[in-house]
């Protein structure tokens, strides 16, 4: 009889080799350019190292297994982001993506899809419902957006997508596999940036996608082969370390996060928060409905940027940097990169795994300043 385990029982197994006697519980990163390969070429499970690698398989499985679609991995968020939209369009076809999401993937397709022929459109992630997909091959967004949190209801997009004849890929990365399923949503692609939490220790630079379809994971997985975007084994092997912590670390991250919300909201020297687990927000019943937990990133405004840069002098235990996700509390001033369309005094937070009271104790401290 098979069990159907809690996924958050099911990263600390997914991709281990087969318990066997006196074998290793995970197998160390298999090192390898080429493999012992006589007679004819495709005799062997392995052949040459950009084609496949045993770390990859073991990884691949593990997520596969969780995002319930088959999965191919990157070396980074940006290359499963690049491997979607480069295998899956072509010129004269439309993508459509958000202006308010990670501004890298916008400026990717400006720099590399727009000069070859392809249309790119971009919608705000709150306007995402009501926009006119006729025409459109691939929608390629993320819920909940970075930096501002607003979600989508995937269920429905996907629904429109599709009735119009494209595709709907989903960025994952703010929530992870254990926040949310795209593709039991409805997607055809889910990918992330594992360089966020799920690797979770902002030690390594890492991505994957995952599809609903054969016919799409094999275009991602020759685009990865032909362009030779490939992770190396010891990375691989880090991420599937990571994985195995992802249900504890997020645990406490999410639980963090909903009490430093609540407490930036209720605080005189914050102009506005975003949270989605603050039922005031405007991504909260939707964020309740679709996500298995509301994150544990924060967006709040400070009203100007002597206020945010103050703020972010005076937090103790927070570091000052970009990125999220890890097990340390980050943070920044988003609009210092100038690239996202965001307030000049916007924090954007990620929350750690720190204990709560001294978490509290930093931020009430910082702000009094
Ligand atoms: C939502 C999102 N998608 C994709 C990426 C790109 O990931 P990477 O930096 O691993 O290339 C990021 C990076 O911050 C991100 O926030």
């Amino acid at each position: 009889m098979s069990i159907k385990r809690h996924r958050g029982t099911q990263v600390i197994h997914a991709g281990l080799p087969k318990a066997e006697q006196g074998k290793p519980f995970n197998n160390g990163p298999a090192f390898a350019s080429t493999y012992h390969l006589s007679g004819p070429a495709d005799s062997a499970e392995h052949q040459y190292g950009r084609f496949s690698n045993p770390t990859w398989q073991a990884l691949e499985q593990g997520l596969s297994e969780l995002e319930g679609g088959e999965t191919v991995i990157f070396p980074s968020g940006m290359a499963a982001a690049a491997a979607i939209m480069s295998s899956l369009v072509v010129a004269g076809e439309t993508i459509v993506l958000p202006s308010d999401g990670y501004f890298a993937i916008r400026a990717y397709a400006h720099e590399f899809l727009e000069p070859n022929g392809i249309n790119l459109k971009l919608v705000r992630t709150k306007d995402l419902l009501a926009f006119d997909y006729t025409n459109v091959r691939l929608v390629l967004v993320e819920s909940p957006s970075n930096p501002l949190l607003d979600v989508v209801d995937i269920k429905a997009l996907s629904a429109k997508v599709h009735s119009a004849g494209g595709l709907i890929a989903i960025d994952n990365t703010t929530l992870t596999v254990l926040g949310q399923r795209p593709l039991e949503l409805g997607a055809d692609l889910s990918m992330s940036a594992d360089t966020k939490a799920l690797n979770g220790h902002s030690d390594v630079v890492f991505g994957h996608v995952s599809a609903a379809t054969s016919m799409l994971i094999e275009r991602v997985r020759l685009w990865r082969k032909l362009a030779g975007n490939i992770p190396g084994p010891m990375e691989t092997w880090l991420v599937h370390r990571g994985l195995a912590t992802l249900d504890v670390r997020l645990e406490r991250m999410v639980s963090n996060a909903q009490k430093v919300a609540e407490m930036l909201a209720n605080h005189p020297a914050v102009k506005s928060v975003r949270y989605p687990g603050l039922p005031s927000d405007a991504s909260y019943a939707i964020a309740k409905e679709q996500m298995d937990h509301f994150g544990f990133i924060i967006s709040f405004d400070l009203g100007s940027i002597q206020a945010a840069d103050r703020f972010l002098q005076a937090a103790s235990l927070v570091f000052e940097a970009t990125s999220f996700g890890g097990v340390h509390t980050i943070a920044e001033r988003r609009a210092r990169w100038g690239t996202d369309n965001v307030p000049e005094g916007l924090v954007r937070l990620s929350v750690g795994c720190e204990r709560i009271v001294d978490l509290l104790d930093a931020f009430e401290t910082a702000l009094a300043t």
